[in-house]
């Protein structure tokens, strides 16, 4: 029996959007590759970006605008700033328990950040809700892995295939969030392969702006992982130091240490470059402060032999968020009948070049509940007859390497080029496993972007070429291939 709606992904998209699905009584079936408290909403510290008045909502917009390099869709913006607040209040009524100040962030003209557990903001929401979709007991399968998306003989996107099972629906959501195990070192978890842009795509959907992937300033390298210390620190007071031991930010932008994150990101690296090291210092806030608003840094570290409530802690840029993603309309629609995304999957014109700090985990909420409207308005049921190829790499690192040289932070025509010659070519092999189809995934992704960077012979937000070091047009790239289908 095929459900209304499949959800696929847990974050607060996903969980939010099968939520509101339920109270418009469809049937929803929501699908997870992990457990449902996973993915980058379980991680996200800062919090949740709301207007903390309709007088906020003006300056709300302009900072969205104006960190997004001329690339947002101002009609997008205005939208998400003006419905947010009623999802804040949602949120209230399902229970996070969101604390009584807002903290300012990179950007942010005004404190607006919302946050609850102190730093652990993303794993409040995820708990909650999960609970939430728990009690009203809505269909969830946990583990599985969407391999394939189903298509009927008109094209129509009709529902997905795991690893063992067909699920057909009247509609399909994508909310499985970005592509940033793409690199390397990344503050992303590891569910985060990019499966349903690559998904998308392969089935024949555009996808838009992939070469812009946000690094964050201030992460703290633990060999290969990324452990993120959220701008809230930087907005409660930390301050950056050199290899000197001395405050540089003034001299990159008047915002000084709450500039943008871009801005904020490439002054790191510069003055890693020139003084060998950058640090976040918190200790002026004094240990106890530290302690109780950033507990789940403050243990973190702390079994990494780093005290950060007593001594600067060596901070590096890293992959954070990615931006790109599969294009879609303000109703998360894509350009595939009966395909709809939201959340960081997604590129639906909200961050432009440069995504304002902690306005992604709302994005979830807006965009997730257009989707839902717009699905339930237009679910039809038809047969599949053909499937999504499977494609395969041998490795994630052999795709990692090559992204991680040829399209970082700095960008050139010749490391975009070398990696676009050495790039692993995803291809169909017997015997796939989960780890290879991601890899697989991570590919077919991975073309893009590079694909993208090179063809983007200008800086803009998160992508910066020291061979244009200017901004130059105002475009978008957009990518499509012919569909990648085999009949079932
Ligand atoms: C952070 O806590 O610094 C991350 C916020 C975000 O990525 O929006």
């Amino acid at each position: 029996m095929p459900h209304d709606l499949l959800i696929v992904g847990s974050g607060i998209t996903g969980l939010y959007a099968a939520l509101h699905a339920r109270s418009l009584g469809l049937s929803v079936l929501l699908i997870s590759k992990a457990k449902l408290e996973s993915g980058s909403t379980f991680w996200a510290q800062g919090g949740l970006a709301f207007p903390t008045s309709p007088e906020d909502v003006e300056p709300h917009v302009q900072d969205t605008l104006r960190a997004g390099r001329g690339l947002c869709d101002e009609k997008t913006v205005r939208l998400f700033v003006e419905e947010a607040g009623q999802h804040l209040q949602k949120l209230l009524s399902y229970g996070v328990p969101f604390e009584g100040h807002q903290t300012l962030e990179g950007g942010h003209s005004h404190p607006r950040v919302f946050h609850a557990w102190g730093d652990a903001s993303g794993r409040a929401v995820s708990v909650t809700l999960t609970q939430v979709v728990r009690d009203q007991g809505i269909e969830v399968l946990e583990g599985a892995f969407v391999q394939s998306l189903l298509l009927s003989e008109s094209g129509r996107v009709v529902g997905v295939q795991t690893r063992n099972q067909n699920h057909l629906a009247g509609a399909v959501l994508l909310a499985s969030g970005g592509f940033g195990q793409l690199y390397p070192v990344t503050t992303a978890p590891e569910e985060a392969t990019g499966d349903g842009i690559a998904l998308a795509y392969r089935a024949g959907a555009v996808l838009r702006d992939m070469e812009f992937v946000q690094f964050h300033p201030t992460v703290f390298l633990a060999g290969n992982r990324g452990l993120l210390i959220t701008e809230a620190a930087r907005g409660e007071g930390a301050v950056l130091l050199n290899g000197n031991m001395e405050r540089f930010m003034q001299e990159y932008d008047p915002q000084g240490e709450l500039a943008p994150r871009d801005v904020v990101a490439r002054a790191i690296a510069s003055e890693e470059a020139k003084t060998g090291r950058v640090y976040l210092d918190l200790r002026h806030l004094g240990a106890e402060f530290v302690q109780h608003r950033f507990p789940s840094i403050y243990e973190r570290l702390l079994s990494h032999g780093v005290d950060i409530s007593t001594e600067p802690v060596p901070v590096s840029p890293a992959v954070h968020y990615t931006i790109g993603g599969i294009f879609t309309d303000v109703d998360g629609k894509t350009t595939l009948e009966g395909l709809y995304a939201a959340g960081e999957v997604a590129s639906s014109g909200l961050h432009g070049a440069n995504r304002l700090a902690s306005n992604s985990l709302p994005e979830g909420l807006v965009f997730g509940v257009r989707a839902v409207e717009a699905a339930h308005k237009s679910l039809k049921f038809e047969s599949p007859v053909s499937r999504t190829q499977l494609e395969t790499v041998g490795s994630k690192a052999s795709v990692q390497q090559v992204i991680g040289a040829g399209a970082g932070i700095n960008r050139t025509a010749e490391t975009l080029r070398l990696a676009l010659e050495t790039l692993p070519e995803p291809g169909a092999t017997d015997g796939s496993t989960i780890d290879t189809l991601e890899a697989g995934n991570l590919a077919r992704v991975a073309r893009t972007v590079l694909k993208g960077a090179l063809d983007r012979e200008e800086s803009r937000g998160g992508h910066f070429r020291t061979d244009y070091p200017e901004p130059d047009e105002v475009r978008h790239s957009l990518f499509q291939i012919p569909p990648l289908l085999e009949t079932l």
